[in-house]
């Protein structure tokens, strides 16, 4: 489980399953941090695998501080987050390894193959365990018992199918099969499979989970904002779990380079921040008026819509191998009150109740149009005011209906012209 002592972590970008992975450096820690030095082909390209912070130059570079379990903020991307954690720190402890005593290299080792974007890392440390279930009732109600402490016989499968998986709510990687039949191998995903993501509920969500964020995506794609496809998969048991499809895995055997917003200008997600933030990170990304356009139609949506959950990783962008940067599709959008009712990115200096007027100065201040500003709210509130029709569709029960539309009319109130 832990790197022989001295053996350097090699980190590599696999953008094609099929072909060679293009190594990207060599990682070792000195003093609590952890050092990075590119590769000569990394170098010779050279591509902008962090993003923004460490350009591909010779020499080592170490990271910037310990925000990061002293990692660089782009490969603590690849390591599993609040439930891929916890499914990581159980399957280790039946294996007599306390995860505490592992280093965030020998962390990154353990993800291997398996982690989310095109990033892979050598040696790795751990083979996954074969998996023996695709119930996904038997492994929803597992979660919920590893939650409360308990230990049954699905944890080693819910371990693999988690990945280096990210977000706090448990979660499976599986594949979709042309005729929708769900598939694995290994913990990645069979060939000629669909990769997906399969949410399952945290406890302190509604047991209508799956249909709110459902019924969010609907009305998030009627609001002009790009996502992946989703679907509402059936449940024996309760009103379905929400599904996704991975945008880091555009096709089988491609994957994309995936950096979160924290991950790129290394702001802990916990951390609260702004979207003058993420506007300015977005165009010097990307470069893109058009995902900078997004970003701010993403704003305007999780402000109206109340998703109040918008930290720095819940933004991402994706790099493919001609190097190029774009913003990433929106993705957990979800109705959610925020820590003390704030936004954790601010808008103007508004993380509470931000109005239409500090919207439209942010939008000037990166040089948008005031006439795009206006299309872009009145497009964004014309699909919230639909939130009933999405909502029963999508089978969201009748007492989170009322409670969201309530507050929906709360923020609308402050947007109108
Ligand atoms: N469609 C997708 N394609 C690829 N990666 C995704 C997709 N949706 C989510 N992710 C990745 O998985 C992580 C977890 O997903 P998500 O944010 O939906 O889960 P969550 O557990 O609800 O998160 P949170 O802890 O923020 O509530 C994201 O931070 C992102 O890195
Ligand atoms: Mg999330």
């Amino acid at each position: 489980m832990k790197l022989a002592p001295g053996t350097p972590l090699t980190a590599s970008l696999t953008f094609n399953e099929d072909q060679g992975p293009l190594p990207v450096g060599r990682l070792a820690m000195a003093g609590g941090l952890a050092q990075l030095e590119w590769s000569p082909e990394l170098i010779a390209a050279p591509m902008p695998v962090s993003a923004l912070l460490y350009p591909p130059e010779p020499g080592l570079h170490p990271a910037r501080g310990r925000d990061f379990d002293g990692l660089h903020g782009f490969l603590s991307d690849s390591l599993p987050e609040g439930w891929g954690y916890l499914v990581m720190r159980r399957r280790l402890s039946k294996l007599g390894v306390a995860i505490e005593t592992l280093s965030a290299l020998d962390r990154l080792a353990l993800v291997g193959d398996h982690g989310r974007g095109a990033l892979t890392y050598r040696p790795p440390t751990a083979p996954p365990p074969e998996v023996d279930s695709l119930d996904l009732d038997a492994l929803a109600a597992e979660s919920t018992a590893i939650l409360a402490g308990e230990e049954g016989d699905l944890a080693d499968t819910l371990a693999t199918l988690a990945g280096g998986s990210g977000g706090a709510r448990p979660k499976v990687h599986v594949g979709f099969d042309a005729e929708g039949r769900i598939s694995v191998s290994d913990g990645e995903t069979a060939a000629g499979h669909e990769a997906w993501i399969v949410k399952f509920a945290a406890t302190n969500d509604p047991p209508d989970i799956g249909p709110i964020e459902a019924a969010y995506a609907a009305m998030a794609l009627a609001a002009g904002l790009t996502m992946a496809p989703y679907r509402l998969l059936p449940s024996k048991t309760g009103p379905g779990y929400f599904a996704t499809r991975r945008f880091d895995r555009p096709e089988p055997v491609r994957r994309l380079h995936m950096v979160s917003l924290s991950g790129a200008v290394e702001v802990p997600w916990r951390t609260p921040a702004s979207y003058d933030l993420f506007l300015r990170a977005t165009l010097a990304i990307t470069r893109h008026a058009d995902d900078l356009h997004a970003a701010f139609r993403r704003m305007v949506f999780n402000v109206l819509a109340s998703n109040r959950d918008d930290h720095t990783r819940q933004h991402s962008y994706l790099m493919d191998e001609t190097g190029g940067w774009r913003l990433a599709p929106a993705y957990d959008l979800t109705y959610s009150a925020g820590p003390g009712g704030e936004h954790y990115l601010d808008v103007e200096g508004e993380g509470k109740n931000p109005t239409r007027e500090q919207a439209r100065s942010l939008g000037r201040r990166h040089g948008l149009p005031d006439r795009l500003i206006d299309t872009i709210i009145d497009e964004v509130r014309a699909a919230l005011g639909d939130w009933a029709r999405f909502a029963e569709e999508a089978g969201v029960t009748k007492a989170s209906r009322a409670e969201i539309a309530a507050a929906l009319k709360d923020v609308a109130a402050r947007f109108s012209p």
